[in-house]
C-alpha cells in the first residue's frame, strides 16, 4: 500500500507529536530519492542558487529557475509535501506575491516559503486567500546576506529576540502553517517552538525545534567546498565520485 499524501494539514498537525524531517532537493532523482527514504517535506530551495547554479548566494536565483527546478522535483510525484521558496524580488507586493505562488504551484510546488516576518504579513495573507499553504522563514534570511554582511546568528540582542517573537506572532496570525528557523539562538528557537501552535522547522537553530531542514547537498557531500558549521555531512560523495571517476580514466 502506498503512503498517505502528506499536506500542509499533515504537517501542522504533527505539532507537539511527530517531529518533520526535512530536506532540499532540486531536481527529479533527489526528489524521488527523499521520497522513498520517507522524507514528509521536500524543499525546492533557492539554495539551488549556490549548491546546483554556482551563484555566490540565493539573491541571484530567479522565477523562472525556481520554476524549472520545481518541474523536475515535481517530477517525482512525491508523496511527501513539495514546497518551494520564493526567490528574491519575487513577493515585494501582495498582488506581485499571490501572481509567483500561483507560478510555483503551476509548476507543481504544493505550498511555498517567503522569508521575513512582519515585514511580508501582507503578502503571506494574500497568498494564503489565494488557497496556497505557505511556510515563514525566520531567523538569517539568506535573501539578506548582501544588506547584512554574511550569515549571522539571530536573537542574541535582546531587540532581536522580542522582534523575532512578533515575527513568529504574526506569521502565525498571517496563516502560515509552518516556520522555518535560521540560525537563531538555539533558547530563542526553543521559545518560540513552544509559544506558537505551528510547528518551527530549525536549520542551525538547536534541538528544540518541532523538526529540522537541512540542504541535501550539505549531508550527503555534494557541495564540499563549503559546509556550514551546524552541519555533519553523513557521507563524501563528491570524494567517492572523484574516485570513481579516477578509477574509470585509469581503465581506458
Ligand atoms: O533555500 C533553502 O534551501 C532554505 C533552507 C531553509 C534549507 O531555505
Amino acid at each position: 500500500m502506498s503512503p498517505p499524501k502528506i499536506t500542509a494539514e499533515t504537517l501542522r498537525g504533527w505539532k507537539g507529536s511527530r517531529r518533520i524531517a526535512a530536506l532540499t532537493a532540486y531536481d527529479y532523482p533527489m526528489a524521488k530519492l527523499l521520497d522513498e527514504s520517507g522524507i514528509p517535506l521536500i524543499l525546492v530551495g533557492d539554495s539551488l542558487g549556490m549548491v546546483v547554479l554556482g551563484y555566490a548566494d540565493t539573491t541571484r536565483v530567479t522565477m523562472d529557475e525556481m520554476e524549472h527546478h520545481t518541474r523536475a522535483a515535481a517530477r517525482a510525484r512525491p508523496h511527501a509535501l513539495l514546497a518551494a521558496d520564493l526567490p528574491y524580488g519575487s513577493y515585494v507586493t501582495a498582488p506581485q506575491s499571490v501572481e509567483n505562488a500561483r507560478r510555483l504551484v503551476a509548476a507543481g510546488a504544493e505550498a511555498v516559503k517567503a522569508e521575513g516576518g512582519r515585514a511580508i504579513g501582507e503578502q503571506v495573507r494574500a497568498i494564503r486567500e489565494a488557497g496556497i499553504p505557505v511556510i515563514g522563514h525566520l531567523g538569517m534570511l539568506p535573501q539578506h546576506v548582501r544588506e547584512e554582511g554574511g550569515y549571522h546568528i539571530k536573537g542574541r540582542a535582546e531587540v532581536e529576540h522580542q522582534g523575532l517573537l512578533a515575527d513568529a506572532d504574526d506569521l502565525v496570525a498571517a496563516g502560515v502553517f509552518a516556520i522555518v528557523l535560521e540560525l537563531v539562538v538555539p533558547a530563542v528557537a526553543g521559545e518560540i517552538t513552544r509559544r506558537i501552535r505551528v510547528p518551527t522547522i530549525g536549520i542551525g537553530s538547536g534541538p528544540e525545534c518541532d523538526g529540522q531542514i537541512l540542504v541535501c547537498n550539505d549531508l550527503v557531500g555534494t557541495f564540499p567546498w563549503f559546509t556550514p558549521r551546524f552541519v555533519q555531512p553523513r557521507l563524501r560523495a563528491f570524494d567517492q565520485m572523484r574516485t570513481a571517476i579516477a578509477e574509470w580514466q585509469r581503465t581506458i
